[in-house]
């Protein structure tokens, strides 16, 4: 898979594609990801990515004519091609959701254009295949959503992490929650805000049979 992701701030996505899953996928080429700085696409000495709104009122406004040429360096997007999916993260959006994540993660081209401060102009919409939301809430800008939906889809590629680390996990089928999971210590004492606490292991998890383990897990999964 190829993402490319286009905004005013590339430094905010330097810490969380640096590390970690989304690190090792890029160094293995289970994906690549490019980050590229909207002014690129800007025509004046200033390098203008914003204009007043039209109607007046306060702030400013994303200008499309930017984007468009930006959009159209880096998904082709005068020609018809199925497999690139140009995604606006706003809070308008589509609920995004672990589903969304996995029809996302078959995509073979992701182009994320981030907005930031007030948004870019209501037009950019017709550019766009999604508009996704990561939750009811007001983020300053598309860059850590966009980092977010990146994220929870690259460990998704074949490759970018162990397939029976994605079967059984929380949402990987419809309400599943995953079973709960344990290690070492078996016995585990603490004070926790003034009270004691002993929390031991379930013993069935100790009992090295395997059936009644899985039968536990069955009902611990929701
Ligand atoms: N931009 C600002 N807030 C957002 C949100 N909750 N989801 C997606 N994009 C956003």
């Amino acid at each position: 898979m190829r993402i490319d992701i286009i905004t005013l701030f590339p430094e905010m996505f330097e810490g969380p594609f640096s590390e970690s899953i989304i690190k090792r996928a890029v160094k293995k080429g289970v994906v690549g990801i490019d980050i590229h700085q909207l002014r690129k696409w800007t025509t004046d000495k200033h390098s203008t990515v914003d204009d007043r709104p039209y109607g007046g009122g306060p702030g400013m406004v994303m200008k499309i004519d930017v984007a468009y040429r930006a959009l159209k360096q880096i998904a082709k997007i005068e020609k018809k091609n199925k497999d690139v999916c140009i995604i606006l993260p706003t809070p308008k959006g589509k609920r995004f959701n672990q589903k969304l994540a996995t029809k996302l993660a078959k995509k073979k081209h992701l182009v994320f254009i981030c907005p930031h401060y007030e948004g870019y102009d209501h037009r950019i919409e017709s550019l766009v295949d999604e508009k996704i939301s990561i939750g009811d809430y007001i983020l300053t800008g598309g860059e850590l959503p966009a980092a977010v939906i990146v994220d929870s889809v690259v460990r998704l590629i074949p490759g970018a992490i162990k397939p029976e680390s994605l079967k059984e996990e929380t949402f990987s089928k419809e309400n599943y929650i995953e079973y709960e999971q344990y290690t070492r210590p078996e016995i585990f004492e603490a004070n926790v805000r003034g009270k004691k606490i002993k929390k031991r292991v379930p013993k069935v998890l100790l009992s090295g049979n395997h059936a009644l383990i899985a039968k536990w897990r069955g009902k611990m999964s929701k």
